[in-house]
């Protein structure tokens, strides 16, 4: 099978992954639970996958970061955390549902939000319409870094620095960019929200969300955190009150392993070959007239390797089927992400995507591209 949905998830993931996993399945204990030596042994290498996480992204204090079950509970986490009643958040037209739905939640609260539209290719318009979109009540701006839809990325530095300027919190959605581009706390993000089973090749059930020196959310849960019993009240510690219940041992030490994988091959390395990859694929796809480009070839500075397109004539859901019957993987519809699907007039039809990772070949796109031209 040729596996082209690694915007959803990274398959492969590398040995040294499955490795780590699975010998953390076989030596299962509680990690900072109990005193005997594996649970300790699990606690240093949940320590460990923590400090490996804090010097990818940068952060100086390894307790702020955060293990969460996904990025979607870091980014509900943030979200609801930070925000108060009668507060504005601006967001970009392309958010997944992970930005857009606890924000609905919340409107019952008091609590709104503006769209701001992306400019695809203008960064100096993106930030403009960021800047439009804040009123006297905006208390942060929250963004994806790449849309998963369509590959499209934005001006995060800068938008950081828009919000810094007004006195706004700045929350960063890395779900689809981690692994590809440089996100570092050094850049001034106040939380950033990570899926590390995506670009940094980690099991699915592993979350990041690691939260700069000032920034202190309410929790989203509150319970066992291995440490101050007696209290009746969530410890304040960190990364302890963001922490509660069992963490997902097997998954955080496939995620320090995924993490060493990508600082191994090196983002600039993977990035240039899922670039190339993507490239020819819009190469040969644009030369077919039955097929539907809604973007400039994706290419840096303002793509990530990610390509949507449809079959004229045909829902994407359609194409994802005969893709399939002819043994490849890609992900069809609308991608938790409405909104973008709504920007670029594709919210009937959805559109077939194609995501590449550090392991999808040459051979595959070439493969793809033959299956599609006999569609
Ligand atoms: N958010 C993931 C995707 O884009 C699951 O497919």
């Amino acid at each position: 099978m040729i596996y082209l949905d690694n915007s959803a998830t990274t398959n492969p993931k590398p040995q040294s992954v499955i490795h780590a996993c699975d010998r953390a399945l076989r030596m299962s204990a509680n990690p900072g639970r109990s005193g005997h030596t594996l649970s300790t042994a699990a606690a240093g290498r949940v320590y460990h996958a923590r400090c490996t996480a804090a010097d990818f992204f940068g952060a100086k204090d390894e307790t702020r970061v955060i293990f969460t079950p996904n990025c979607t509970f870091s980014l509900n986490t943030a979200i609801k955390g930070l925000l108060k009643n009668g507060d504005h958040v601006v967001i970009s037209d392309l958010e997944h549902n992970a930005v857009i739905r606890p924000l609905e939640k919340l409107s019952s609260s008091g609590i709104t939000y503006t769209k701001a539209a992306v400019a695809v290719g203008d960064d100096d318009q993106t930030v403009d319409h960021f800047r439009q979109c804040i009123n006297q009540h905006t208390r942060m701006i929250v963004c994806t870094h790449a849309s998963n839809v369509f590959g499209i990325r934005l001006p995060v530095e800068r938008l950081c620095s828009l919000a810094h300027t007004y006195g706004l919190l700045f929350v960063l959605d890395c779900a689809q960019s981690a692994g590809i581009l440089p996100v570092r706390m050094e850049d001034g993000y106040d939380v950033v929200c990570a899926a590390p089973h995506k670009g940094l090749y980690a099991p699915m059930g592993t979350g990041l969300m690691i939260l700069s020196e000032a920034i202190s959310p309410d929790t989203l849960t509150e319970g066992g955190t291995g440490s101050h019993s007696l209290l009746l009240q969530q410890p304040e510690e960190l990364p302890e009150r963001y922490e509660s219940g069992t963490l997902n041992y097997p998954g955080i030490a496939g995620l320090d392993e995924g993490i060493r994988f990508v600082n191994g091959k090196g983002i600039s390395r993977i990035s240039a070959h899922e670039f190339r990859l993507i490239t020819a694929l819009y190469r040969n796809l644009e030369k077919n007239p039955k097929i539907q480009l809604y973007t400039p070839c994706p290419e840096p500075p303002y793509f990530v390797p990610v390509l949507s397109f449809n079959v004229s004539g045909r829902h994407s859901e359609e194409t994802a089927e005969w893709l399939k019957k002819n043994g490849i993987a890609v992900r069809a519809g609308l991608h938790c992400a409405p909104s973008a699907h709504e920007a670029f007039g594709t919210l009937e039809t959805g559109t077939v995507r194609i995501s590449p990772s550090a392991f999808t070949t040459q051979q595959d796109i070439r493969q793809t591209v033959r299956v599609l031209s006999a569609l």
